[in-house]
């Protein structure tokens, strides 16, 4: 077992590492030069990364990938995918194509608000805490002028301050529910400023507040912190066309196809295990696009979650119907994305990937992303009616394995060339390869 270490982030990268290889890998070096081979040559590029957080020690690879073909409001895009997964940027480029000779997909911003919290806990009468309130609120943003300024400038601020009586919940405890608008900003740090900084306002009041007894004076804050639960930051994205349009096969006509995915999706609505792969299926296309372009992935699928189960059972973010003779699938989503702010102006990367889909505002990246989340669930949900998932996708991980087993060039060629028309198992790429070698 490794020792306890202290004072760990203050050695230099070296030293960190040097630790890491007698404590974790007996000296091997090995695991030391995999530490330097993912160093940038670029110092000044290595020293960004260190930076972002703490105790780097390497970089972390996930492959930069684009699906181009996306025509979203009749305007078109090369989507930046940063994701590992092997069979998503394949399947959001096939529905991207799909979709382009049948009108596109059609996206639009439903709301932008955030939300933030003052949670705190007050012991006294709740009428004088309300009467409190509404005398103290021009205060509340008095006091954040300085930090709400320049947001304001840009459209953007504070929309509402609401007083919430939670008692029936839990004794004494009550919040201030706060709405924000944060223009092209993802916002948590502005949120949160204002936050504390209305906590701050309120103890410091509530201690002048003459109407308040002692104890009523005593406002404990308990934390002030941005929620990532979005509902009114949301996004809605669809396709549609004949139903004569969709796919047809031997074994399934454009109808059946339609009703066998409407009826796919009616199983995500209804039954939550099936919902939860169906919803992991959609942010493979929304985190990738996230992460892509240097957003919050955890704050996202924290929220898009939480939305999914927004009537008391978990179900499915996708819908889907037929109505005279039209096919309609759609996805609604809240999506709190920033293109300013955070890593949007530090991560070259993330610069390069924006300026891929053309500089785009918060709004209308919320719209590229939910549109990448809907091709995916219909690349999804398209295999699974038709060849099933394993078809496509042991293919894409064909790769994977070939490069477990560090094939040639050669050995890689001539076994793709075998798995064109012969399934691909783990056991069977193994045995192929064994041939191979023999
Ligand atoms: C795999 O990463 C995602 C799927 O399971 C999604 C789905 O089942 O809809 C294929």
């Amino acid at each position: 077992m490794a020792p306890i270490v202290s004072g760990f982030s203050k050695l230099s990268k070296d030293d960190k590492i040097k630790w890491l290889a007698e404590h974790h890998f007996s000296n091997d070096n090995n695991a030391i030069s995999i530490l330097e081979t993912y160093w940038n040559s670029d110092k000044k590029l290595q020293r960004l990364h260190d930076e972002f957080t703490e105790n780097t020690i390497s970089n972390y690879y996930l492959p930069f990938s684009v699906a181009p073909n996306f025509l979203i409001n009749d305007k078109r895009y090369t989507i930046p995918m940063a994701i590992e997964e092997s069979s998503v940027v394949a399947a959001a480029s096939k529905a991207a194509k799909f979709w382009q000779n049948r009108g596109g997909f059609k996206a639009e911003v439903l709301s932008t608000t955030k939300i933030g919290q003052v949670h705190f806990t007050y012991k006294g009468d709740s009428k004088k805490l309300e009467q409190f309130f509404i005398s103290v609120k021009p205060k509340f943003i008095e006091q954040v002028k300085h930090i709400t300024k320049n947001m304001e400038k840009r459209g953007g601020g504070i929309t509402n301050i609401e007083l919430r009586n939670k008692t029936d919940e839990i004794e004494g405890y009550y919040q201030l529910h706060c709405s924000f608008e944060t223009v092209d900003a993802m916002g948590a740090n502005f949120i949160n400023s204002c936050l504390e900084q209305f906590a701050k306002t309120l103890t410091t009041e509530a201690k002048d507040y003459d109407s308040f007894s002692d104890t009523e004076k005593e406002i404990e804050i308990i934390m002030s912190i941005l929620s990532n639960y979005v509902p009114q930051c949301l996004v809605s994205a669809s396709v549609s066309c004949k139903v004569d349009e969709l796919p047809n096969s031997a074994q399934l006509s454009s109808l059946e196809y339609a009703e066998k995915f409407v009826r796919a999706i009616r199983i995500a609505e209804t039954e939550p295990y099936r919902a939860v792969t169906h919803n992991k299926g959609i942010m493979n296309g929304i985190d990738a696009v996230v992460l892509a372009t240097g957003n919050d992935f955890r704050a996202i699928e924290a929220g898009a979650h939480a939305y999914a189960s927004k009537n008391g059972r978990y179900s499915s973010l996708t819908h889907a119907d037929i109505k005279d003779d039209i096919f309609t699938f759609s996805i609604e989503i809240p999506l709190a994305l920033g293109t300013v702010g955070g890593l949007t102006s530090l991560h070259p990367l993330v610069k390069l990937a924006l300026q891929l889909l053309g500089k785009p505002n918060a709004r209308k990246l919320m719209e590229i992303t939910a549109v990448a989340g809907l091709a995916q669930n219909f690349a999804a949900i398209n295999s699974l009616i038709t060849t099933g998932i394993q078809q496509g996708h042991m293919k894409m991980h064909l790769m994977n394995i070939l490069n477990q087993f560090d094939a040639t060039v050669n050995e890689k060629k001539q076994l793709i060339e075998y798995f064109k028309t012969n399934t691909v198992t783990h056991s069977e790429v193994v045995t192929q390869i064994e041939k191979l070698r023999q």
